[in-house]
This record gives structure tokens, sequence and C-alpha cells, in this order.
């Protein structure tokens, strides 16, 4: 049995990897989480208590980090401030936990010699054209567009000295777009949903011919825990699921799922700065791990998907009237 310290693991990814790890190892998991607005108890329901605790805390306050580290064998960190919106209207706190927090998480599993998982996203890359036949692999090189992505950059080149420079047992996977339960309104998919769920037209940023790489939870879950096990220190892997698909054509599919007309959804003000296109090579993770996505057919992923909102409203009701408001402040 095997002890891991899950950073951010009552967010959206961060929960589907417990639950993940809850049900396929023998592992025990604590999870420390500050609770932000993108925080959710509800989200780590029915786990068994014997095998998982909760800690409610900041990934950038030494004192809690040190004491859980001297405890673990390894720590998967997810916790971040995530959502791209955010970060162009309050980037302060991106650079509290993204950067400070994931630097003090460094610095106690160089003092504890621990064994640590960063968990980072293909947006440190910047983006791609539409037309380019090129996808994102580990050589990329780094050229990040927002104030979220720049931080996310900046904790993966922490990673990389902190190997590099002492010797920390790190490795990085650098993953696309999420979607699947417990995912928070704020996101593309589960805000469209909820929207049509409410009787609410979905909001498509500018023309919505932006592309996605969308893999589900819990396929980033398993290619973790595949790293964790399996991947070399000091290594990155890219993890992905062929899953491109425009913006427009992801709302379309929600609206046709959900019973409604395809084309009843509204066009609002774009994002500042909204990158292009993503798409991620998972060749390096599938043919050195010998890792492959689970669920690779993106409709049968979303329906489920929708199907999980629909049931599951005390979940996400709480969040909906406050995110529609940041939203329609800024004519989106
Ligand atoms: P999320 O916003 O749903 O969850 C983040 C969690 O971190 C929340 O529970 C929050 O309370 C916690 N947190 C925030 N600041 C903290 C702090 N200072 N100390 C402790 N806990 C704190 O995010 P998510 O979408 O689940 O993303 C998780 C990770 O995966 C992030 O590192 C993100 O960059 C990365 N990622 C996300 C995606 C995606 O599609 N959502 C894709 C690739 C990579
Ligand atoms: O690529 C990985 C990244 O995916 C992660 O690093 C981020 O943490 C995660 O939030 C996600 O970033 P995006 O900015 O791509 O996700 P978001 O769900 O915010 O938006 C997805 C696309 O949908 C994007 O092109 C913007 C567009 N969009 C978003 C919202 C909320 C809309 O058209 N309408 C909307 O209402």
């Amino acid at each position: 049995m095997r002890k891991l310290l899950v950073t951010g693991g009552a967010g959206f990814i961060g929960s589907n990897f417990v639950h993940h790890v809850i049900d396929h190892t023998d592992d025990h998991v604590t999870v420390l989480d500050k609770l932000t607005y993108a925080g959710n108890l509800a989200s780590l329901e029915g786990l068994p208590t014997d095998r998982f605790r909760f800690v409610q805390g900041d990934i950038a306050d030494p004192r809690v980090v040190d004491e859980l580290f001297a405890d673990v064998d390894a720590v998967v960190h997810y916790a971040a401030e995530s959502h791209n919106d955010n970060s162009l209207h309050d980037p302060r706190p991106f650079l509290d936990t993204n950067i400070i927090g994931t630097y003090t998480l460094l610095e106690a599993a160089r003092r504890h010699g621990r064994r640590l998982h960063h968990i980072s996203t293909d947006e440190v890359y910047g983006d791609l054209e539409l037309d380019d036949p090129a996808r994102f692999t580990e050589t990329t090189p780094y050229n990040p567009s927002s104030p979220y992505s720049s931080t996310k950059a900046g904790s993966d080149l922490l990673v990389r000295a902190w190997v590099r420079s002492f010797g920390v047992q790190a490795t990085i996977s650098n993953c696309s777009n999420n979607y699947g339960p417990y995912q928070h309104v704020e996101k593309f998919i589960p805000r469209q949903i909820t929207n049509v769920a409410r009787g609410t037209r979905p909001k498509l940023y500018g023309a919505g011919e932006n592309v996605r790489d969308w893999i589900h939870a819990d396929d980033h879950s398993s290619a973790v825990l595949t790293i964790l096990d399996r991947g070399a220190i000091g290594e990155t892997y890219l993890i992905g699921a062929d899953g491109e698909k425009s913006n427009k054509d992801v709302v379309e599919l929600i609206l046709t799922l959900m019973g409604r007309p395809a084309d009843a959804y509204d066009h609002v003000t774009d994002r500042a700065g909204h990158d292009l296109r993503y798409a991620i090579d998972s060749t390096k993770l599938r043919t050195e791990l010998g890792w492959a996505p689970r669920y690779p057919d993106f409709e049968a992923g979303l329906a489920a998907t929708i199907e999980w909102y629909l049931s599951h409203e005390p979940w996400w009701a709480p969040a909906k009237d406050a995110t529609e408001a940041f939203y329609a402040a800024k004519g989106q």
C-alpha cells in the first residue's frame, strides 16, 4: 500500500483522480485542498474513511505542506487556479498558487526526498493554426498566451529546474481539455449543459471555430497513474486522446443530445487573446509506457456527462448564478 498526497483533490480533475485511485489500487490518499470557489467536498463524498482523508490548507503554506510530505510516499500535484477567463480578470491568485504554491511543494519534495508528479496543461505550448498538420509534442517550444497558461508554464520550468539542480524525483504531464463529472459550471461543457437544463441558450465565444482536444477525465487519471508507476524521473509526457473538435461542433452536439435544435445558441463577446487550436500527440506515453484511453468515443462520453449533470443538480446549482453573473458582466 502506497500513501499518496493529492493536491487540489477537491477540484474537477483531482477528485476524478482520487475516485480512480480508490477504485483501481489499494493506495491510501490524503487530499490537500484550500477549497477555493473551485473546490467542492461533495465531489469526494462516499470514499472509504480507512483509505482517504481530507486536509484543508494552502499549497503555498510551507508549514502544512511540510507536515504532510513527512507522512507520504508520493505527491500528485493538481492544485491550481485553472480558469483562463478568471486569469484575465484577476491574475494575482494564479501567481500565488501556480507559481509560489508549486515552488513550496518542490522545496518540500527536496527536503523530504519525495516523488512528485506535476500536472500541467497543453496550453503551455500556445496555439496552432486550424490547418496546421502539426500537433504538440514533448519538444514543442513553450509559448503560453494567457496569465493562466504563463503561470502553468512557469511552474513546469520550476519543476524541471528542481530536478536538474537538486535531484528532485519529479515527472510532468501536459494534458489537453478534460470533460466529465465534477467539472465546475464556469467551464465550457458544463456551462452549456447547465444552461440548456435551465432553459438558457448556450454561449459561444466569437465564431466558435476554436478547436480543443477533448479527453475524458478518467483517461487523464489512468495516464497519471501510469506515469507515477512507470514514468522516468525528469521526463515530460503529453496526455491526449485524439479528440479535436471545434467549439461550435461541441455546442451543436450538446443541443442535439439534449433534444434541442442544433442552432439554438448565441454568439457572445470573444475571450481576449483566445487561443485558436490545441492538439496533442501522445505517442511517447502510448509507446514508452503502454497507455491507451478507455473512453475514445467523445459523443458517448459527452452523453454520459450530460446525464451526470442532469442527475446532479444539487452539486452544481449553488455555483450557477454567481458564475452566470460573472459572465454577464463581461457580455459573455
Ligand atoms: P479546478 O479549478 O477544478 O480545481 C482546482 C482545485 O485546486 C480546487 O479544488 C481548489 O480548491 C484547489 N486549489 C486552488 N488553489 C489552491 C491552493 N493554493 N492550495 C490548495 N488547493 C488549491 O481545476 P481542474 O480543472 O481540476 O485542474 C486541475 C489541474 O489540472 C490544474 O493544475 C490544471 O492546470 C490542470 N489541467 C486542467 C485541464 C482541464 O481541462 N481542466 C487540462 C490539463 C491540465
Ligand atoms: O487545454 C487544457 C486547458 O483546458 C486547461 O489547462 C484549463 O485549466 C481548462 O480550463 C481548459 O482551458 P480552456 O480555456 O480551453 O477551457 P474552457 O472550458 O474555459 O473553454 C473551452 C473553449 O470554449 C475555449 O475555446 C473557450 C470556449 N468557451 C468557453 C466558455 C466558458 C465558449 O465558447 N463559451 C463559454 O461559455
